[in-house]
């Protein structure tokens, strides 16, 4: 059941949701709606905003995402120096799980929600 593998794998496994949801780590809702002001130790002036990962087409990542663009982005690692997402450890997940994980984020009720920059100056 490749849906059902997808949710148990963005809900128990890689935990998606964590980094990806308005309240941050919270039980925040929209679920997948993105999320800002997560801190990275590595890159303590610098706050991080998780992008929205729906499928809405305007401010959603999936809207903009063909499933093969998204197990290559995946493939790729890391792309923003420091980000907290941890890349490494996912681009080296199985490319049926990526695509599990994609078909499922599409059949989350897409949320409008821009969260701007990934990477912003911590203010004050
Ligand atoms: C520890 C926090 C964290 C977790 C867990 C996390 N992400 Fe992210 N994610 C981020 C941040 C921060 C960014 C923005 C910086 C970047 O692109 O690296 C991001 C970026 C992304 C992007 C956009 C990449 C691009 O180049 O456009 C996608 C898609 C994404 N995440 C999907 C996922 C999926 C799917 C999972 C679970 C398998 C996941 N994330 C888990 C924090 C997280």
């Amino acid at each position: 059941m490749p849906l059902k593998n997808g949710h148990y794998l963005v809900e128990s496994v890689a935990l998606c949701w964590s980094c990806h949801t308005p309240g941050n780590e919270s039980t925040g809702e929209p679920r997948y709606a993105g999320s800002t002001g997560l801190t990275e130790p590595s890159d303590p002036g610098y706050t991080w905003s998780a992008p929205n990962i729906t499928n809405d087409p305007e401010t959603g990542r999936l809207g903009r995402m063909t499933e093969d663009q998204f197990v290559a982005r995946f493939r790729a690692g890391r792309a923003i120096p420091h980000s907290p997402m941890p890349w490494q450890g996912y681009s080296r997940m199985e490319e049926d799980d990526l695509r599990a994980i994609y078909r499922y984020l599409m059949t989350v009720p897409p949320a409008k929600n821009e969260v701007g920059a990934p990477r912003v100056p911590k203010k004050g």
